[in-house]
């Protein structure tokens, strides 16, 4: 299924019931991480605070407006006159999902469109450069030719944090390539219910994954230092419980009218709180990460980005997060009926940057009564502002002599062979083998015959899932640059061996081995929020038809999640869980034939039924058909 979503809509229409180890050495090396000492990594970069002294001095000359202007994030898409930048004083800017140049979507037009936005700040009487945003959560994915690795599902099962290190300073290096210098990222959600849309966005049901996993990738977007011009500013998310909301309590429903999970309410003690959904925070601000977004769910009832005690108390105080904090895309409005009062409890709270996103001003003018009413204390909005330049003053943003312009010699690495390498090393670690009888794995690059089917053999959009290009990504050709697994194993094989494909599996009859690329189509978000995680049907004929065939059938699955596949199971003879793998098929033909042995373990339990969900390492009576770290290897 392809869908067009219109992001603004689907969240105005929806959302809005207020109340409611084996690594390649050279790759890593060449990005600079072989250099470790063997106590680890180095101590993260000096602390945000450490630059109070010019905050104060800056802070002490900025007029009520220009501080609250900081606080504001406008999507960009959504500014009425570009002069807006200068009048509102504006902080920051986003691009949501899909939210591309108006001059079009490739690399040189995102380049002139951050710099041409980044020119308006400097005309602002105090010349403070913008923070960009972007979501670049496998790669710079919004962006046409970058390299997309793995989706978080896929990482979690390398276990591997100098690789996911790696591949998140190649994301930063392209994301700065286009003068973006914010990336909303890592999602270290600790995703508890396979049915949950955002399932493929975490690490694994375990929060050590969030905890390791998470960490390497702000010490890879971040570097050892935020003002080094490679770094990007990392932004851990969302914070908190976003992966353990309840069955049923989604704030809006999902294509089918189901209300499932997404943006719903976490019932929890805090104690299951802390110990399953805080990890991620408390090794990302070890790490010094210098943003965290607060999450759409409610912990309790109580939505968490009007938590004074969550984001305040628990993330500022005790864990002493010095960053700042940014909200989730209209994430206030949801606060309570009242735009304005949602706004004074949300800053209040602890919120120090609104992703307002579209109707930035009357969030500005809002926010300034508030403030002129006495509702929001000017030592908060002095905090606010000042977590907001700690961290420009950390990217070297404030330094006179440093442009805060794209460094355009960077294009040349911009999708880059070097790049997808390391993403093909991500793929190759992340697969993980659930099957292989008879040795039917690794194939032999000298057959005869290999009779490819299935309708994501060759669709690089099923490859890659939600958020690439599109806010929901899409089937076909989303992007250019990357390889299909069809043309992976043409490839690989050797030139006598004639390759044959057909969707459906059909015309088999002869072959030496059967490969069958099923499962998900793109979706994000709450649009994926399912009750029903079976095959498609089409999926299913195309394994019964090379079966049929009486050859040997490997399956090859895409999807965002474990899947109920016991039928399909019996029916193969290897079964490799691709997850989401991004542009480089090539990492998966890399273990089909043989060159890499897989080494992947599951980072979620998979489940036998839908019956069994939701099921995670650790449950009571906890038997699921391929258990948490379940993964095969070749002999
Ligand atoms: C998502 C965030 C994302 C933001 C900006 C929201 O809908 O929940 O993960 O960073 O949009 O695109």
């Amino acid at each position: 299924m392809t869908k067009k979503i219109n992001r603004r809509q689907f969240i105005e229409s929806s959302a809005l019931a207020a109340g409611a180890t084996m690594f390649a050495p050279t790759i890593i090396e060449a990005l600079g991480i072989g250099t470790r000492t063997a106590m680890g990594y180095p101590a993260a970069q000096k602390p945000l605070s450490s630059y109070d002294r010019q905050v104060r001095e800056l802070l002490a000359r900025m007029t009520l407006e220009e501080k609250i202007g900081q606080m504001t994030q406008a999507e960009q898409d959504a500014l009425k006159d570009v002069n807006d930048i200068q009048k509102y004083f504006l902080g920051s800017l986003l691009s949501g999902g899909g939210s591309d140049p108006k001059a079009g979507n490739s690399l040189a037009a995102w380049t002139d469109m951050c710099d041409g936005y980044q020119e308006h700040a400097l005309k602002t009487r105090l010349r403070i450069p913008l923070l960009y945003g972007a979501d670049a959560v496998h790669g710079h994915n919004n962006v046409l030719g970058a390299v997309m690795f793995p989706h978080n599902v896929g990482l979690g099962c390398t276990r591997n944090p100098k690789l996911v290190e790696s591949a998140a300073r190649v994301t930063a290096e392209e994301v700065r390539a286009t003068g973006v210098n914010w990336a909303f990222a890592p999602c270290v959600t600790v995703p508890r219910d396979e049915r949950w849309g955002r399932t493929y966005e975490g690490f694994g049901e375990a929060p050590e994954l969030a905890r390791t996993l998470g960490e390497a990738a702000v010490r890879g977007l971040q570097r050892d230092d935020l003002g080094d011009p490679l770094s990007v500013l990392a932004c851990a998310k969302h914070f908190v419980g976003d992966g353990g909301t309840t069955i049923g309590t989604a704030g809006f429903a999902n294509p089918e009218g189901k209300h499932l999970l997404d943006q719903g309410d976490t019932q929890l003690s805090e104690a299951d709180l802390r110990k399953i959904h805080l990890q991620g925070y408390i090794s990302t601000v070890k790490a010094g990460v210098g943003s965290i977004m607060p999450s759409y769910n409610s912990w309790n009832g109580v939505k968490v980005s009007g938590s004074r005690r969550l984001l305040t108390g628990i993330l500022k105080q005790e864990l002493g997060f010095e960053g700042f904090l940014i909200s989730d895309y209209k994430a206030v409005n949801q606060i309570t009926k009242d735009y304005k009062e949602a706004i004074g409890i949300s800053i209040n709270a602890g919120m120090d940057m609104v992703m307002v996103p579209t109707d930035y001003e009357q969030f500005f003018n809002l926010l300034l009564e508030l403030v002129k009413e006495g509702k929001v204390p000017m030592a908060r909005i002095d905090d606010a502002v000042t977590r907001i330049l700690r961290v420009k003053f950390a990217m070297g943003l404030m330094n006179k002599s440093r442009s805060p312009l794209a460094d355009r010699r960077l294009h040349k690495t911009f999708g880059s062979a070097k790049h997808r390498q390391v993403a093909r090393e991500c793929v190759r670690q992340s697969l993980v083998l659930l099957k292989n009888e008879k040795r039917t794995l690794p194939l032999s690059k000298k057959l005869a015959r290999i009779h490819v089917g299935g309708k994501s053999a060759d669709d690089i959009g099923n490859q890659c899932g939600g958020w690439t290009i599109e806010w929901q990504g899409k089937s076909g050709e989303v992007t250019p640059g990357g390889t299909t697994i069809l043309k992976a194993i043409q490839n690989t094989v050797s030139p006598a061996t004639k390759v044959t494909s057909s969707k459906d599996g059909s015309g088999a009859g002869g072959a030496d081995v059967g490969i069958v690329v099923i499962g998900e189509t793109p979706y994000a978000e709450g649009v994926g929020d399912r009750d029903d995680l079976a095959l498609a049907a089409e999926d299913v004929t195309a394994i019964n038809n090379m079966k049929q065939a009486g050859i040997p059938v490997v399956v090859v699955l895409f999807s965002g999640r474990p899947m109920i596949i016991n039928d399909a199971l019996g029916r193969c003879d290897a079964f490799v869980a691709a997850w989401l793998p991004g542009t480089e098929g090539q990492g998966v033909t890399d273990v089909l034939f043989g060159d890499y042995k897989p080494t992947g373990k599951l980072s979620f339990s998979w489940p036998r039924s839908m019956a069994q969900i939701p099921i995670n390492v650790g449950d009571k009576n906890y038997d699921p058909l391929f258990k948490y770290g379940f993964g095969l290897t070749f002999a």
